[in-house]
Order: structure tokens, then sequence, then C-alpha cells
């Protein structure tokens, strides 16, 4: 058996919100280390699963522990923005009845210090897919004064996101995670619970992977294609995510879209696509937060599509 190196978040939860599926296939958005997948396979015997992820050591290392549901899996290579077009032009879309998305990075990404992840990295790297061509380096390197605050402010959200930008350019250029953050630690917001360059790590990673317009075009896909009778659940780790999946739900969820100022509907209050199964998203519990310190901030929302007959 492998080492597996990454705990999977919110696991029963998971498990419980696709249990009702019985055909069709399910799409793992991020497999990561294929802890969701396999419990997925394993909880529900008749359906398929496609397995996306963009990084190579995440899909050699599941393709091994997935080989046991073989003849279940597809496993694709890519941003699950692009992967999901093709899927969804691909595929009878009746077939998709469950997308799931763990959105942020794996314990295993965090814990290697070449990838450039943690603030104790001998790199400044950060991409989650190894041939994708913006770097952290580039990033904190070569952004403008400007363009650094605008990222420190939106991703990091920052309050002296100006004072920031400012010491990163007068101090560059940086050549590991591990200076920069030990340069700027004295700048960063003080948590009892977080090192102080969280969120300067943050920001940079958001950018590097373009972490909030993926989930954005994942969303708008799931919503251009109306997903007949699938569920969606997506599991975010911070409150810019959580913000646009509620945001997202709460609008399809809406049969009348007229703006709010109107007097009388005129849309034909026939809009909305599903309902909202988590009015506030699912956490982890006590057992959970025990035995994995990264399920603290792991917020977990599902939407049931209709099937519109
Ligand atoms: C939190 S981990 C998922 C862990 C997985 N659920 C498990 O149980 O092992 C997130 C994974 O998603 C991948 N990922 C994140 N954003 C992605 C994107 N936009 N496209 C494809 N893969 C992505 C990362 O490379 C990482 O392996």
């Amino acid at each position: 058996m492998q080492n597996i190196p990454h705990i999977p978040v919110l696991y029963r939860e998971v498990i419980e919100a696709f249990e009702s599926i019985n055909d069709g296939f399910i799409i793992d958005c991020t497999m990561g280390y294929a802890g969701h997948s396999s419990m997925i396979l394993e909880a529900n015997p008749n359906i398929k699963l496609i397995a996306i992820d963009q990084d190579q050591t995440a899909i050699d290392f599941s393709t091994q522990r997935l080989e046991p549901f073989k003849d279940r899996v597809e496993i694709r290579k890519g941003r699950f923005s692009s992967v999901i077009k093709d899927i969804i032009d691909e595929y009878d879309i009746s077939n998709i009845k469950g997308v799931l998305a763990d959105i942020g990075v794996s314990s295993l990404q965090l814990d290697q210090k070449d990838r450039g992840f943690s603030y104790e990295s001998d790199t400044l790297d950060m991409r989650m897919d190894k041939d994708a061509p913006l770097n952290a380096a580039t990033v904190v390197n070569e952004y403008s004064k400007s363009e650094l605050e605008t990222l420190l402010l939106e991703y990091g959200e920052l309050r002296n996101y100006k004072k920031i930008a400012a010491q990163i350019v007068a101090n560059r250029p940086f050549r590991s995670a591990k200076s920069l953050s030990d340069a700027l630690k004295q700048h960063m917001p003080r948590g009892k619970k977080i090192h102080p360059a969280t969120l300067l790590m943050q920001a940079i990673r958001i950018e590097v992977n373009d972490e909030l317009g993926e989930l954005k075009s994942l969303l708008q896909s799931i919503e251009d294609a109306k997903l007949p009778d699938a569920k969606v659940a997506i599991i975010s780790f911070h409150s810019l995510e959580d913000r646009i999946v509620k945001q997202t739900f709460i609008r399809w969820s809406k049969s009348c879209i007229c703006p709010q100022e109107a007097m009388r509907c005129a849309c034909g209050n026939n809009h909305s696509l599903g309902k909202i199964i988590t009015r506030k998203p699912l956490m982890a519990k006590d057992d959970e937060l025990k035995e994995n310190v990264r399920s603290r901030s792991a917020k977990m929302r599902i939407f049931q599509m209709d099937s519109y007959e």
C-alpha cells in the first residue's frame, strides 16, 4: 500500500452528499491523492468517476491508488476550468450526476519544500502544474508595485498592502519563499493560530494558479450546462472562495432574476436551477478536527440541480 500523503477533509460529509447516486458518473475536479475519489468509488459501486488534477505528481500517485477501480475511472490532467468544458462537450450531460471540487492545495504540495508553497520553502514557485507559465518568482520579482498592491489587497485582504508591496519592491529580487516571508514577517498581521506570512503566501498562490478565476469558471460551466439532477459539492478553505460559492448558489436558486428595483416580475419567474442543500456550510466535527488540522478551515456547500421536467 502506498503511503497516503493527504487526509481528505469532510470525508463523511462528501460520502453522504453523493450516497444517493446509483448510476452515471461523478466528476472529482480536484483528485489530489484520490482520498475522496477512492471513497466515492467504494461507496457507490455502480458509478463511474472522472478525476481531474493539474499536478503530475498527484496524477502519478492516484493512477496507482485507483488501480483497483480502473474499469470505473478516467483520469484527466489539466485545469478543471477547461477539462470540465471538454467533459460536458464529450458526454451526454444527463449522465453527469455529481461534481465535487475540494479547492486549494494538497498537504503534499504544502509539505514539499521544492514546490514553494510553504513559507519555509527554498524556492519561489507555487505552481500546482509545474509546466504552467506563471510562477511565484515572476509575480514577486517582476510585477509592478501597483499590481502587487492589488493582489495583496484582493487575495490576501491585507490592510497594509501598500507598505508590503513597497517592501517587496525595495528588497527584491527574492529567490525563496523563506527569504520573502522572513523579510516581510514584521509587516504582517499577527494571529495566534497562523504564521504571519500566511496571507502573503495565500495572495501569491491565488494569483499564480488563478484560483478564483478557476472556481468562477467551473461554476459558470456548470450553470451554462445546467446539468439536470446533478449534485454539486464545493469545499473551500478561505472566505474569498466561500463567498463566490455562496453567492453563486443563492443566484442559482432564484426563480426571479429581475433587478431588485423592478416593480413587477418581467423575467418569467422560471430561472431557478435547483435548490441549496446546505443553508450553512458543512464544517469538520471535533473528531475530524483532532485528526486533521487542515480541516479546521474547510467549508462545504452543496447544491442540487433541478431535473427540469
Ligand atoms: C485539496 S487537494 C484535493 C485532495 C483530494 N480531494 C484528496 O482527497 O486527496 C486539491 C488538489 O486539486 C488540484 N487542483 C487545485 N486547483 C485545480 C485546478 N484549477 N485544476 C485542476 N486541479 C486543481 C491540486 O493540484 C491538488 O492536487
